[in-house]
C-alpha cells in the first residue's frame, strides 16, 4: 500500500517506517524536519521512502501532496509531543494536535483517502491506580492528553459524516530501538533516553520529578512498550482497519516506576545513575499502566519485548550514536 506517514522522521514514525518496507509497503514521509536529517534517518533505504519537507498547517502544500500520490491510508503520528509543555503552551498544541489534524482529515475526504491510523496516548485517561481499559474515565491529567482526545472524538465524528474509517492506537511510553534508530527527541523529557545520557556522561545527572505519588515507591509508575511492538501493531491496524471505530490501549500491562527503571538501567549499563530528587512536574500523572487485553483478544497482538528488552535496546543505539 501507498501510505502517507506524518511525522514519519520522528521517533516511532521512523520505526513503523522501517517496518512498511520491510513488509513491502510504500510509505511517503511528510514531516517538518530538514531533508539532511531524514536522509539521515533513512539513508540505508534511502530509495524505498520519499521524504517530503512541509508543515500539516499548510493546507496548499498537503492539497498539493495528496493530488500527488494517490495514497491508500494514511499513518498520522505528527504532532507536538511533551506533556509538560503542553501545560505552558496550551494553543499551540491545540493548533498542531488538533487544527493541523482537521487539515489531514479534509484533505483525506477532498482525496477520496478512506483509512487513517492516528497516534493516541495513555495520556487521554485520569491516572488509576490499577490498570486503565479502553472504558476507563477520559479526563487528561494534561492538555497534551486532552488534544490527543480531540482529535480521536473528530476521527468519530469524519467517520460518521463522511465514511472516514479510523483505528486510534493509544500508546504508553514508547520506548527501545532499532534499525540503528533510536529515540532522541529534539527537547528530550523521556526518562529512559535521560538516563541513558546520564550513563554516557552526557548529563550530570537525573532529576526525580516528585517522590511522594501515592505508589510503591512514591515515584510515577509507567507501561513501556517497545516501539517494535508498537510499529506492529500499526501494521495489523492496516489490516483489521473497517467501518467500524476502533480504539485500542497498546502497552504491555506491566506497570514500572521512574526507580526501578534506574535499578534496571543500572545493571545494563554498569553504570551509576546520579539522582536529584526535584518537585513533581504539572500535568503528571501518578500511575498509567495499561489493560491490554482488547487488542490482544481482537486481534491477537500481544508485547514481545520486555523492559529489560527495552533498555538494553536503548541502550545500544546510545552507545553508538548517543
Ligand atoms: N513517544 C511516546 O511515548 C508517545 C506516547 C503516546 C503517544 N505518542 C504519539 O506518537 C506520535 C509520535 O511520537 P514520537 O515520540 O515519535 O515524537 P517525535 O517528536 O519524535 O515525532 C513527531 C514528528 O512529527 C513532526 N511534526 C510535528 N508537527 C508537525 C507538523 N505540524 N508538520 C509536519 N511534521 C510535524 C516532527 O518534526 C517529528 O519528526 C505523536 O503523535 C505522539 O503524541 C508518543
Amino acid at each position: 500500500m501507498k501510505i502517507l506517514v506524518t511525522g514519519g522522521a520522528g521517533y516511532i514514525g521512523s520505526h513503523v517506517v522501517m517496518r512498511l518496507i520491510e513488509q513491502g509497503h510504500q510509505p511517503i514521509v511528510v514531516d517538518k524536519i530538514h531533508l539532511d536529517r531524514a536522509q539521515a534517518i533513512f539513508s540505508e533505504v534511502k530509495d524505498k521512502v520519499q521524504v517530503i519537507n512541509g508543515d500539516l498547517g499548510d493546507r496548499d502544500f498537503l492539497d498539493s501532496v495528496f493530488k500527488k500520490y494517490s495514497f491508500d491510508a494514511v499513518m498520522h503520528f505528527a504532532g507536538s509531543i511533551e506533556a509538560g509543555d503542553s501545560m505552558k503552551n496550551p494553543s499551540i498544541f491545540f493548533q498542531n494536535n488538533v487544527v493541523n489534524g482537521i487539515n489531514i482529515l479534509d484533505m483525506m475526504v477532498k482525496h477520496n483517502v478512506t483509512k487513517i491510523i492516528f497516534s493516541s496516548s495513555a495520556a487521554v485517561y485520569k491516572t488509576k491506580d490499577g490498570v486503565l481499559t479502553e472504558n476507563d474515565i477520559l479526563a487528561p491529567e494534561n492538555f497534551y492528553g486532552e488534544t490527543k482526545l480531540k482529535f480521536e472524538r473528530l476521527l468519530h465524528w469524519y467517520n460518521r459524516i463522511y465514511g472516514i474509517k479510523f483505528v486510534s492506537l493509544r500508546y504508553f511510553n514508547a520506548s527501545g530501538a532499532a534499525y540503528g534508530l533510536g529515540e532522541r527527541h529534539k527537547q528530550e523529557t523521556h526518562l529512559i533516553p535521560l538516563i541513558l545520557q546520564a550513563a554516557l556522561g552526557q548529563r550530570d545527572c537525573i532529576k526525580v520529578f516528585g517522590s511522594d505519588y501515592p505508589t510503591s515507591d512514591g515515584t510515577c509508575v509507567r507501561d513501556y512498550i517497545h516501539v517494535m511492538d508498537l510499529a506492529r501493531a500499526h501494521l495489523l491496524a492496516l489490516e483489521k482497519i473497517s467501518d467500524v471505530p476502533q480504539i485500542y490501549n497498546v502497552g504491555t500491562g506491566k506497570g514500572h516506576s521512574v526507580r526501578e527503571i534506574i535499578k534496571i538501567a543500572e545493571e545494563i549499563t554498569g553504570k551509576k545513575i546520579p539522582l536529584v530528587d526535584a518537585p513533581p512536574r504539572s500535568g503528571d500523572a501518578a500511575f498509567l499502566v495499561a489493560d491490554p487485553k482488547k487488542i490482544e483478544q481482537d486481534w491477537g497482538w500481544k508485547a514481545e519485548y520486555d523492559i529489560k528488552d527495552i533498555i538494553r535496546s536503548a541502550w545500544e543505539f546510545h552507545k553508538d550514536k548517543g
